[in-house]
């Protein structure tokens, strides 16, 4: 989590990092702060709030300078408060330094630090490692970069830093262990961000720094090298992000402009990739791997939040199309048990922002095991997809909402897809329902866009349930997931207590919370199960719970029961969580907007969160 921007070079700093940093924000947003060098030296201004509220406060300030660094913070160590706000000062009031991550093993060095007289303003592990940086440079009498690599090899923990020294005006120091760090190339001027949103008016040349990397920056000048002091080549990616990508387009929030996105996301996702005429899935990723992949004893996908609800789904598909075994793991669960991992078989690792760091670890460890890593990831670049033997990107442009929405049906578009693939290569599909399903997919985004025109329908019922206490989600099978994400999305939006539950399983216990105010969620749309839904449908009216449906087009049968429905135009039941879903994330973001949540940033959340 925390967002850290910077930038060096003839350009006015702060404009450019107060940017970078509402484009940050997504990464963790409770306080802000930046650092300056300009002709009064080194500057911090930091603040308990938002980077706007901290922008307000600087109007006037001597914020003129070309060197500067800059943070939006999600805290670990210590509450949010102007003095837990980063940048930190070193006690000689030398350095300024901004962190992401954690110092595992702070508290040791904070004591050897006080036991030589060092004094500590805040409760974060970040003001320990500057002045741990300060201490060693005092007593080796090294310069900052020399100072720093010596600290970063006692260091524990996850870190990105970026680093000011008043004495050296012209340079910053960077350097990244398990927290994403790229580097935008300008002419000289570099541009520094925890993603590449910062610099795309700027630059489309970027370096991702990798693990155990410093970065000596000045502003015609990149040096990067190894903790062991050796220089290394850095190697430079081309972008393909544009700017509209990452603006609200007119919307009044990101949420819903990536809700709507979703009929155009899904397509691109799908576009090139799969062609219902020919029957053909073109996926190099999986390709380059078939015969692993169709041999694979079992496959073990590992993820956090709405992506592990991606995995579930995938286990659900994969089952049945390709019959091989699935496990879904929660990566922080995974990573820190002693998990069995026989020759063969596959990992598969879904992330949004390819840098969530107990999914990163537990690949990590996996691969340790000698396991074949595939990752699904959206962000191009990520330290995911790079740690990935081979991978899928979902394609789904930059989500900047913290609740996912078009990143997870464009996870399962990915899923489906891979499923569809590796089971025609097996031989486990027919191949007339494999033609089907092709054919399904492909009028997914239409059908997407069938819902959201009728978006509008559910800001009624958003009003009638947004003061509820509670909800409960349910359903079954392929709907199962869908229900989860259902009750994840209104947690995170709305603040209401949601469970998301398998719908025959709600009465060995969540039915005791069943009484006339509580509002329950069904995903019934047409399978299987559909009469099965039905009597839980029934089994809570009669108990006089409120019953909202999202149902199948066409269906005359639970509308008669139901308090509300939504209806979906009708899919095949293996692809139709990708409609159910769609009315879920609508109706989560009414019912926030209506309680005036603030439904892009709700509180203590953070989108990508890269520490444990
Ligand atoms: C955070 C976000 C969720 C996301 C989860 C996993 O909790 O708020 O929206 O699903 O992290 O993130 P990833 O980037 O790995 O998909």
């Amino acid at each position: 989590m925390c967002g850290i921007v910077g930038y060096i070079g003839p350009r006015e700093a702060y404009p450019i990092i107060i940017t970078g940093l509402k484009r940050q924000e997504y990464r963790g947003y409770d306080s802000t702060g930046i650092a300056l060098i300009n002709e009064n030296g080194l500057e911090v201004f930091k603040k308990k709030g938002k980077v706007a509220e901290l922008e307000l406060s600087l109007l006037g300030k001597p914020v003129n300078a070309h060197i500067g660094i800059g943070h939006t913070r999600w805290a670990t160590h210590g509450e949010p408060s102007d003095v837990n706000a980063h940048p930190h000062k070193s006690n000689n009031e030398k350095l300024a330094i901004i962190h992401n991550g954690i110092i595992e093993n702070y508290a040791q060095l904070k004591s050897e630090l006080i036991k030589k007289g060092y004094s500590f303003k805040s409760e974060t592990d970040t003001e320990v490692l500057v002045n741990f940086i300060e201490d060693i440079q005092k007593n080796t009498q090294s310069s900052l970069e020399e100072a720093v690599r010596i600290a970063l090899k006692r260091v524990s923990g996850a870190y990105v830093i970026l680093l000011l020294d008043e004495d050296n005006p012209d340079t910053i120091i960077a350097a990244r262990k398990g927290s994403p760090l790229v580097i935008g190339i300008g002419k000289d001027e570099h541009f520094l961000g925890s993603d590449a949103t910062p610099m795309l008016e700027y630059t489309k040349e970027v370096v991702y720094v990798n693990d155990y990397e410093i970065a000596i920056i000045k502003a015609g000048e990149l040096i990067l090298k190894n903790l062991g002091n050796e220089r290394q080549m850095p190697y430079i990616s081309k972008l393909d992000i544009e700017l509209a990508a990452i603006e609200k387009g007119g919307y009044d929030h990101f949420m819903l402009k990536e809700i709507y996105e979703q009929p155009t996301t899904i397509y691109d996702c799908l576009r090139g990739r799969l062609d219902a005429e020919k029957g053909t899935i073109t996926m190099k990723g999986i390709q380059d791997h078939i015969e692993a992949l169709i041999h694979a004893p079992r496959y073990i996908i590992i993820a956090c939040g709405t992506s592990w609800h991606a995995a579930l789904e995938a286990e659900y598909i994969i089952e049945e199309l390709c019959r091989i075994p699935v496990e879904v793991e929660y990566a922080s669960e995974f990573r820190y048990r002693n998990p069995i991992i026989n020759k063969g078989d596959v990992i598969i690792a879904v992330s949004q922002s390819g840098e969530t760091a107990d999914t990163l670890v537990a690949i990590e460890k996996a691969k340790e095991q000698g396991a074949f890593i595939f990752g699904i990831v959206n962000v191009v670049g990520s330290s995911i997809s790079r740690a990935s033997h081979a991978g899928a990107y979902t394609h789904a442009g930059p989500e900047i909402g913290v609740a996912s929405t078009k990143a997870f049906t464009a996870q399962l578009a990915v899923l489906m897809m891979i499923a569809l693939k590796i089971a025609k290569e097996k031989g486990t599909i027919e191949n007339s329902r494999y033609m089907e399903l092709l054919v399904e997919l492909e009028n997914i985004p239409e059908k997407v866009d069938a819902i959201l025109k009728n978006g509008d329908l559910l800001k009624p019922i958003a009003e009638k349930y947004k003061d509820a206490g509670n909800a409960l989600y349910l359903g079954r099978g392929y709907n199962f997931p869908i229900a989860l994400e259902g009750a994840l999305k209104l947690k995170e939006i709305s603040y209401i207590h949601a469970e998301g539950y398998p719908a025959a399983e709600m009465k060995h216990g969540p039915i005791a919370l069943v009484d006339k105010n509580l509002p329950v969620v069904f995903v019934a749309t047409k399978d299987e199960y559909h009469a099965k839904i039905v009597s839980n449908i029934q089994e809570i009216k009669a108990r006089k719970g409120k019953v909202i449906a999202i149902i199948t087009e066409g269906d005359d049968l639970i509308p008669s029961m139901a308090d509300d429905v939504f209806a979906v135009p009708t899919a095949n039941e293996i692809i139709a969580p990708l409609l159910s879903v769609v009315p879920l994330q609508l109706l989560s973001y009414y019912i926030g907007v209506a309680k005036g949540c603030d439904v892009d940033k709700p509180r203590n959340l953070a989108k990508s969160v890269t520490v444990e």
